[in-house]
């Protein structure tokens, strides 16, 4: 089965947005494989945004990173990194349609509430960045069997 890396920034933390979050996760039958609150290190929010290293934006969005603890999330289910990148919404919370977590929640392309991994490839990088083998937890969910055909 599929997992994927999922992040509440510091502004969903700090605006008490984690509960509903995870509740959208949850409804939707996606299962929780890992989670904790986090004021990440320098080095991992480079590592997590490695490719945007040379854009202007960049420094604000680590000093943004960094600002305040994360709540750190793996998420597991059928075709789950597509299904939670839909459910986060654009970008630009702007152009994020109503439903999605930035379009019901955020207002600014800098302030966007959560983070998503954006293929399975760095779903398993981000992964590895943020937990260790131990921290993630297979189980099996008794609603499992109703969920999928
Ligand atoms: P994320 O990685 O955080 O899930 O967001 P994303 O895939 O939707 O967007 P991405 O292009 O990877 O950008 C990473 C984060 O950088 C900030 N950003 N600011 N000011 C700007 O023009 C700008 N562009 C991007 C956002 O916080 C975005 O989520
Ligand atoms: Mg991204």
């Amino acid at each position: 089965m599929d997992r994927t890396f999922v992040m509440v920034k510091p502004d969903g933390v700090q605006r008490g947005l984690v509960g509903e979050i995870v509740s959208r996760f949850e409804a939707k039958g996606l299962k929780l494989v890992g989670a904790k609150l986090e004021l990440l290190p320098e080095e991992r929010v480079v590592e997590q945004y490695r490719e945007h290293l040379e854009k202007p934006f960049f420094p604000g969005l680590k000093s943004y990173i960094m600002s305040g603890p994360c709540f750190l999330m793996a998420w597991e289910g059928k075709g789950v990194v597509a299904i939670v990148r839909k459910m986060v919404g654009a970008t630009n919370p702007a152009e994020a349609e109503p439903g999605s977590i930035r379009g019901d929640f955020a207002l600014d392309i800098g302030r966007n509430v959560i983070h998503a991994s954006d293929s399975l490839e760095s779903a398993a990088r981000e992964l590895g960045i943020h937990f260790s083998a131990g921290e993630l937890v297979d189980y099996s969910r008794i609603d499992e069997p109703v969920l999928y055909e």
